[in-house]
């Protein structure tokens, strides 16, 4: 890794093993983009711009002839003088005029990663990155951007953020402020983005770029299961196992856009960050506002390898340090089982028959503080309903604890109930616009985290419950999009600001909370998968990756969701059969497998489950505690199969010396059925041995040749093996 200055210090080429970014500043004014991709030894400018002299245009510097803004590879583009492409950040002035011309300052190497003040970022330890500082700056509008690049050792990766501030003697107004823009050249791309609804999340959406501009976004005030924030540009041959990838993902858990504009010229703008449509910041003279980080990933070795890129980072610089190489407990969690109507009979039951099986944390999920069993009412109040608990959760953690298992408790404390005595006495708590109606979602508001009052109070609730150390673990839900999104406490000439202030809010709440009880494992959640995003993960190591626990609709969430996050971040939980979203019957082995190399749970009453089904469930459980350090820190890989009619997943050691591999079949299907899976993930030179059947491969057939499968009568059947090789 390193970062190099040439040409007399006018450009800068960030790189290390995997890839290469060049950054130039012409006529020592404008910074622009060079190069974005696979590492080279030495940049020697094989691609000098070539000016065209063209019609319907201006023209710029006088140094260079037929310079236009309009094609030009601005670093960090405003709009105003000549570039018409959509722009990274847009200021209005002390004046009342929305322009602001940025040119270069001065760069220079950091030796650490700078912190983001209030947002979640990645870290590293020292030694395990540089970043290249730049600034830019309007020096009559008194602006001043910092941007921030900082590369890690042998990942291709970069993370990128800028830092605005305000040297003049007036305010000023953020507009719009991306945390990323990348120029690529005029080639054909793919755009790739993750795009759902509630239970039905992180479908892959792929199509051409065309002319335009492109783009997705959430304005919901979370992160949202309609779109993730993240895309790819991805070359038209790019699959799973080969191919170019650039993919970018956004540190952050409220609204956010993204888009890609191909020029007329077929070049290639990528932006994304804080979604200007919800947003706007007052910048007084003298302070400074931060963008979110952005995750720049450059891969030559297709979808996997970005999803290597991703995982890597995100195990080793994001997820908090405790958590890091800690295997995670194998959980029952109470909601299909029990829903509201949870009861100390119910939990003694099923806690009795959980320790029978081997299972390690007890999860009491929704009901607990309710005082009927619907979501109508008490929410923020968060006081146990004795009525249904007597001895309220001290009791329920000593049922827990007497069984040997660890405790965990739901909460969603963003949120207030209108029937609730928090809001009879603080109904301004809640995000609302004066003289019109609140709307419900879930029957619930939305507590207005902008204000230190209600942090502090959501802080406080969670030390009343955690300072006894009697609960291990903490579900931290968030079931409805913001809508009213006004805080009374606000100032006026502040009102916009109100949606990253929400964001900035929840974090510190987080930030609170996760660092005074360090040992406690978080799990976020948001109806599912509504709010799984870098941002959250930062403070929440595991996240509920769906409501839907069908094993069918699972094979397509949590692939979707593994291009980005590894599977030890997303919760995967057998359930009943048929299935409470789907109807779907699937078999217990079915929902196992799906389930098995992700972080495995139980959500079902395991007191109607027969004999067999134990069994079958203790075996399970067996045989992941054996795995279970291999399956969480392994390296996990989509694979590519022979027609629509399969997924395939596996799970390979760094060594590769183990690897568990899943092929699901969708339909009992004789037209599809002869095929042939390659196990590219393996080593060639190795021998393996699959476990179940005791059958000897080479590692080189196995990949060249591939695996054949028999016709098995049956929809939604796993194919499972285990290979381990052989000295
Ligand atoms: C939504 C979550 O995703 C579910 O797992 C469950 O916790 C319910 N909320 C409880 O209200």
């Amino acid at each position: 890794m390193s970062i190099n200055f040439q040409k007399n210090g006018l450009i800068a080429h960030i790189k290390n093993s995997s890839i290469s970014y060049i950054l130039e500043v012409i006529d020592d004014k404008y910074l622009i983009n060079r190069y974005f991709g696979k590492t080279i030894r030495e940049y020697r400018e094989t691609n000098s711009f070539q000016y065209f002299k063209r019609g319907y245009n201006t023209q710029h510097l006088s140094s260079i002839e037929n310079l236009s803004f309009d094609d030009f590879p601005f670093e960090y583009p405003t709009r105003g003088h000549g570039d018409y492409r959509i722009p990274a950040i847009s200021i209005t002035q002390a004046t009342g005029i929305d322009f602001i011309d940025l040119t270069f300052k001065e760069w220079r190497i950091l030796n650490e990663k700078p912190k983001i003040s209030g947002l979640p970022s990645t870290f590293s330890e020292e030694g395990e990155t540089e970043t290249l500082e730049i600034i830019c700056e309007d020096i009559s509008a008194g602006i001043r951007v910092y941007m921030y690049y900082s590369i890690f050792d042998n990942l291709g990766i970069i993370v990128r953020h800028q830092k605005i501030e305000n040297f003049g003697k007036q305010k000023i107004t953020i507009n719009s402020a991306k945390s990323l823009s990348l120029e690529l050249p005029a080639k054909d791309y793919d755009f790739l983005s993750l795009y759902g609804t509630h239970a039905k999340e992180a479908n892959v959406s792929r199509f051409a770029l065309h002319r335009g501009i492109q783009k997705i976004e959430s304005a919901r005030g979370a992160s949202s299961p309609q779109h993730q924030p993240f895309f790819a540009l991805v070359s038209p041959d790019t699959c799973e196992e080969s191919g170019e990838v650039y993919g970018f993902h956004l540190i952050y858990s409220g609204s956010f856009s993204a888009e890609v504009e191909k020029d007329q010229f077929g070049n290639v703008r990528a932006q994304m960050g804080l979604n200007p449509d919800n947003f706007k910041w007052s910048l007084e003279s003298g302070e400074i506002f931060e963008t979110p980080e952005v995750v720049i990933n450059y891969s030559n070795n297709g979808l996997n390898g970005m999803s290597q890129n991703f995982h890597k980072l995100y195990k080793s610089h994001l997820i908090p340090k405790k958590f890091m190489n800690q295997e995670r407990p194998i959980l029952l969690n109470s909601w299909e089982s029990m829903y509201y109507d949870v009861t100390l009979d119910k939990i003694e039951q099923q806690s009795n028959i959980a320790q029978e099986l081997g299972i390690e944390l007890f999860v009491l999920d929704d009901g607990w503080f309710r005082l009927t069993n619907s979501s109508k009412t008490s929410m923020g109040d968060w006081k146990c309903n004795e009525k249904k608990l007597p001895g309220g959760i001290n009791k329920v953690a000593e049922i827990i604890h007497k069984k040997g298992l660890k405790f965990g408790l739901w909460f969603e404390p963003e949120m207030i109930s209108k029937a609730s005595n928090l809001y009879s006495e603080h109904p301004e708590w809640a995000l609302q616009i004066p003289n019109y109606p609140m709307v419900e979602g879930r029957n619930q508001y939305v507590l207005d985290l902008s204000r230190k009052d209600v942090q502090e109070y959501i802080i406080n609730i969670f030390h009343d419950y955690l300072k006894d150390g009697q609960i291990e673990y903490i579900k931290w839900d968030m079931n409805r999009p913001l809508t009213e999104v006004n805080s009374l406490a606000l100032d006026f000439g502040r009102k916009s600001e109100i949606w990253h202030r929400y964001i900035l809010g929840l974090y510190y709440v987080l930030e609170t909370i996760t660092s005074t009880y360090p040992n406690v494992l978080f799990e976020g959640c948001s109806s599912g998968g509504a709010r799984f995003d870098p941002g959250m993960l930062y403070y929440t190591p595991q996240i509920w990756t769906s409501d839907n626990t069908d094993a069918f609709d699972r094979t397509i969430i949590q692939s979707g969701y593994s291009l980005l996050y590894p599977p030890i971040a997303m919760g995967a939980h057998v359930s009943i059969t048929p299935n409470h979203q789907t109807g779907r019957i699937t078999s217990m082995n079915t929902r196992y497998q799906v389930a098995r190399l992700f972080n495995l749970g139980y959500e079902l009453d395991l007191s109607k489950c027969q004999d067999y089904e134990m069994k079958e469930i203790a075996e399970q459980i067996a045989e992941s505690k054996r795995n279970r350090k291999f399956i969480q820190y392994g390296d996990f890989f989509r694979h590519d199969v022979p027609n629509d009619n399969y997924s395939m997943w596996s799970t390979v050691n760094s060594d590769k010396t183990e690897a568990i591999v899943i092929i699901f079949q969708k339909f009992y299907n004789p037209i599809k059925s002869h095929c042939l899976f390659k196990l590219n993930y393996l080593n060639s030179d190795f021998d393996y041995c699959e476990k179940n059947t005791g059958k000897i491969y080479g590692g080189d057939e196995l990949m060249s040749v591939g695996l054949s499968i028999p016709l098995i009568k049956s929809d939604f059947h796993v194919f499972a093996f285990h290979f381990e090789k052989i000295s």
